[in-house]
């Protein structure tokens, strides 16, 4: 047996023994739990003391990580090696983040000043924007940005948004990804063609869904302005070229390297549109609180480093003890699209059967991640949780000052979030009604954080993409590639040719069905 596969097996028995004991019986077993299973990273607590495992527990976790060469991995990725290996690129967001001066290498190029140029870049633009210098085709300054993309191009810039987005913003951001026709009109209809500022944000600037409507607002802003709307357009991309073959004009097309992945990309040329509506400097603090979560990571030990416990803590419940699915929720309403930003950082991370090398893993890999805010939630999906008959467990983030509003109601809101974590797990015994009962033992994860700065966003979502990364090495996986999502586009456009007239290809009978239905 391997190193690793032992200790595998060791983990896996560890967590068989603590299941037997509740968690709430650890606290009195082990005086030192909450202080070890407390860590501050970048300005964040992490409470890991209502998870389910026992101090042998947690050792047999952490020496996994060892045997999987956490360290040596996290070392690769940082010293821009190939680590991304079925793409046979670096993975380097971190160097988007780092301050000036900085001297990250992919794959033995220098990516620094490159990096620092296009920040530059994006910053003077930035306050062009904001300052009304930079105007629409009738002299009118930009009151919107429209931010067309999907998946890593979408989730993060709007997540951030309506995080960190002003009461009454300066200029306001709208985002329109889903090509459901639906949408774009949306945006169409309430939007101002005169005062829109439209970034199409692809890495690749060939996606489908995103083509399809930067074409359709340029055709609304044509229609509207004339040729003159060219000059509403700008781009994030690593394909300048088809940039430009779409009318941007160079000085409009904000680039980035492929050694930055769609879902890892926020900190890119990608989040220029929180940019301009947050303003540089907010933006810049994002960045900071990054680049902090980054150094943590990269220099604290195992046993107390944030990215790792939480991935161990994760790891421990789905492979250990056998759960499928996790939540994520935020006490916090602007953080209320962190779920499906998470959702698409870890399941297409790390939703993959096989290993680097092709065989397949030996461990079941990524967790179904689900949330959206509490306290909503705790009106709507909350019931299993308490009693279900399955065990799901919680990461709780909550923000220890409010920005807004009424005081009352943030006590109200924190009041349930440690409420709803401490109810998961001591539960409430009730012999003679079993429908009060409540079995307890559901482990969760505490997250706080100060205040909802740009600076803590960008921490947290650090801890969460280094997280994804050490339970990628845990499972063997390449998790910066996708190719899960490659046949669904295929075949779409060939479904998409017979829609439109084309020839009818050979399918099943149920997808014959329905292209003959609706074409
Ligand atoms: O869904 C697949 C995917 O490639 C994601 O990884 C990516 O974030 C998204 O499509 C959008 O890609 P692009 O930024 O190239 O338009």
């Amino acid at each position: 047996m391997t190193d690793l596969a032992a200790a595998w097996t060791a983990l896996e028995a560890a967590a068989r023994t603590d299941s037997a004991t509740r968690i709430v019986d650890l606290f009195a077993a082990e005086p030192d739990r909450l202080a070890r299973l407390s860590v501050e990273a970048a300005g964040l607590t992490l409470d890991l003391s209502k998870q389910p495992w026992s101090a042998a527990g947690l050792t047999a976790a952490l020496d996994l990580a060892r045997a999987a060469g956490v360290e040596a991995r996290r070392g690769r990725q940082f010293a821009g090696e190939a680590i991304n290996v079925t793409e046979n690129r670096a993975v380097l967001h971190m160097a988007l983040r780092a301050p000036d001066g900085a001297d990250w290498q992919a794959v033995g190029k220098p990516v620094s000043a490159g990096v620092e140029a296009v920040r530059k870049a994006m910053a003077a633009f930035v306050a062009e924007v904001r300052e009304g210098r930079l105007r629409g085709a009738t002299g009118k300054a930009f009151t919107t940005v429209l931010h067309i993309g999907i998946g890593g191009s979408d989730l993060g810039p709007r997540m951030v948004w309506r995080a960190l987005k002003p009461l009454v913003p300066q200029v306001d951001v709208a985002f329109v990804g889903n090509v459901d026709p639906a949408d774009i009109a949306a945006a169409m209809a309430r939007l101002d063609p005169e005062t829109t500022l439209v970034v199409v944000a692809s890495k690749t600037f060939t996606t489908q869904e995103t083509m399809a409507n930067a074409a359709a607002a340029k055709a609304w802003l044509q229609g509207k302005l004339g040729p003159a709307a060219d000059d509403h357009f700008a781009a994030c991309s690593t394909n300048l070229e088809a940039c430009a073959a779409f009318g941007i004009p160079p000085e409009r097309v904000f680039g980035f390297e492929d050694w930055v992945g769609g879902r890892y990309s926020i900190w890119s040329a990608v989040g220029l549109s929180v940019a301009i509506g947050l303003g540089w400097e907010a933006f810049a603090d994002f960045l900071a609180g990054a680049a902090a979560m980054d150094e943590h990571f990269r220099r604290a030990p195992l046993e107390r480093n944030a990215p790792v416990l939480l991935a161990l803590a994760h790891v421990f419940n789905r492979n250990g003890l056998g759960r499928p699915v996790r939540v994520v929720e935020p006490y916090s309403d602007r953080l209320g699209l962190l779920a499906a930003y998470l959702q698409q950082l870890e399941m297409e991370s790390n939703g993959k059967r096989v290993t680097e090398a092709g065989a397949p893993v030996s461990h079941a890999t990524s967790t179904a991640v689900f949330g959206n805010a509490g306290t909503n939630d705790q009106h709507a999906f909350f019931q299993m949780l308490h009693q279900g008959t399955d065990i799901i467990p919680v990461d709780f983030v909550a923000v220890a000052r409010a920005d807004e509003g009424p005081p009352r109601q943030h006590a109200i809101l924190l009041a349930n979030a440690i409420a709803q974590a401490q109810a998961l797990m001591t539960g409430s015994a009730n012999a003679e009604e079993p429908h009060r009962h409540f079995p307890g033992d559901r482990p969760s994860s505490f997250i706080l954080l100060d205040r909802l700065t740009p600076h803590a966003l960008g921490a947290l979502l650090a801890l969460y993409e280094h997280k994804v990364f050490v339970e990628g090495t845990l499972w063997g996986v390449d998790s910066f590639d996708q190719w899960g999502v490659e046949l669904g586009k295929t075949l779409a456009g060939k479904v998409l040719a017979e829609l439109e007239g084309g020839e009818p290809g050979a399918h099943d009978p149920s997808t014959a069905a329905l292209i003959g239905r609706l074409r």
